[in-house]
């Protein structure tokens, strides 16, 4: 049967049983996040399964659901636990991931939990957890619609893990084209930001052009965290370092990461400190006195202007996109995805 799409909108393709392969097909079509769901049986043991079919519902009241499928072992316990904890993964827990969708007697080995409602134990290191406490549940065809009200949650600065097509992929990008480099001994770092009040941050150079602000980060600080620290720092406020921008090496073969993101502080705080701040209507991108950076300024632009994103790689000389080389296709950042932000602390959902 042809899966291809041949129009507009493709062949259309009658679901029927024996055509569970396409079907399966377009269902994983539709890339997710990975999280990890955990519980607590009426004899006190610890259960857990990896799913993907996470989504919120409802904001006020705070509801998420996922389904659980009648063949997981966890399957009644889930529709009579008091509560149970999401855990969405970050790009490093592809393991943790498999391990949760194992049939294994011993998921939680080696694992440091606390115990959250009803007992259902929260796992450490991950981007982000929900604790629920069980709200309704929905017996659907072969899976149980698990609704949960949300009690607590965090998250932690973190790449995510996704699920496409079957198969696991991380937003690695960056520590990867870093651990090409391992021969430098710092790489360039600079800030596409944006202040809360939408404005692009510059600095001035003596010459009167302008900059991007930039820092500078030994190899082994290319990821979530030590970036956001390395922000912080440069912006003096709670940043949140979103994705990689731009890959470029300069005139004398260095590399540079451009990180967009965003700054929770308002343009005039941010004036204070020394940096320029432009409404995106007002920057023109031949101010920028770097090599290259003109490109990119004008890039971001453009694609702010139609809210898309891509990855740009290439020489500050060219001044033109090109593709990240040496990186896996798997591991390439899509398009338009937008980052967490760095909130660190436990937070209790608003009235609860
Ligand atoms: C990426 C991914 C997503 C999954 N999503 C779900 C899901 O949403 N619901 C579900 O019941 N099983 C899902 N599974 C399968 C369960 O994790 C798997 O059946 C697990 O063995 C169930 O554990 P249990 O039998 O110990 O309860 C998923 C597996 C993977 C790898």
């Amino acid at each position: 049967m042809n899966t291809q799409p041949t129009g507009a909108i493709g062949s259309a393709i009658e679901v029927k049983i024996q055509d569970l392969g396409s079907y399966r097909q377009v269902l994983g079509s539709f890339m997710t996040g990975v999280t990890v769901i955990t519980t607590v049986d009426a004899d006190g043991r610890q259960r857990g399964i990896t799913a993907n079919s996470f989504t919120s519902v409802s904001l006020d009241p705070p509801l998420v659901l996922f389904c659980v499928d009648y063949r997981a072992a966890s399957y009644e316990t889930f529709q009579s636990a008091e509560g149970f904890v999401i855990h969405v993964l970050s790009s490093e827990q592809q393991e943790l991931a498999k391990t949760f969708a194992s049939k294994s007697e011993t998921k939680f080995a080696g694992l440091e939990t606390e115990s959250g409602h009803g007992g259902a134990p929260i796992l450490s290191d991950v981007h982000g957890w929900l604790e629920c406490r069980l709200h309704d549940t929905v017996i659907a065809g072969d899976h149980a619609i698990i609704i949960g009200e949300v009690l607590r949650y965090n998250s932690e600065p973190a790449r995510p893990l996704g699920f496409y097509q079957g198969r696991f992929f991380g937003f690695n990008t960056d520590q990867e084209i870093a651990a090409l480099a391992p021969q430098l001994s710092r790489i360039a770092v600079t800030w596409m930001m944006q202040t809360e009040d939408g404005a692009i941050l510059a600095r001035r150079t003596e010459a009167g052009g302008l900059v991007l602000p930039a820092s500078s980060a030994a190899p082994k600080d290319v990821h979530a965290r030590a970036l956001a620290a390395l922000a912080e720092q440069e912006f003096s406020s709670r940043v949140s370092v979103e994705f990689l921008y731009s890959v470029f090496e300069d005139e004398k073969d260095r590399l540079g990461l451009t990180y967009r993101g965003q700054v929770f502080a308002r343009g005039a705080q941010l004036e204070q400190a020394g940096f320029v701040c432009l409404q995106p209507s007002e920057v023109d991108p031949e101010a920028f006195a770097r090599p290259g950076e003109s490109a990119i300024v004008g890039r971001y632009l453009d694609e702010l202007a139609n809210s898309r994103f891509g990855i740009y790689a290439g020489t500050l000389a060219e001044g033109a996109i090109a593709h990240v080389s040496g990186v896996q296709s798997d591991d390439r950042v899509p398009a338009g995805v937008t980052a967490p932000e760095n909130a660190t602390a436990s937070n209790s959902v608003e009235g609860k």
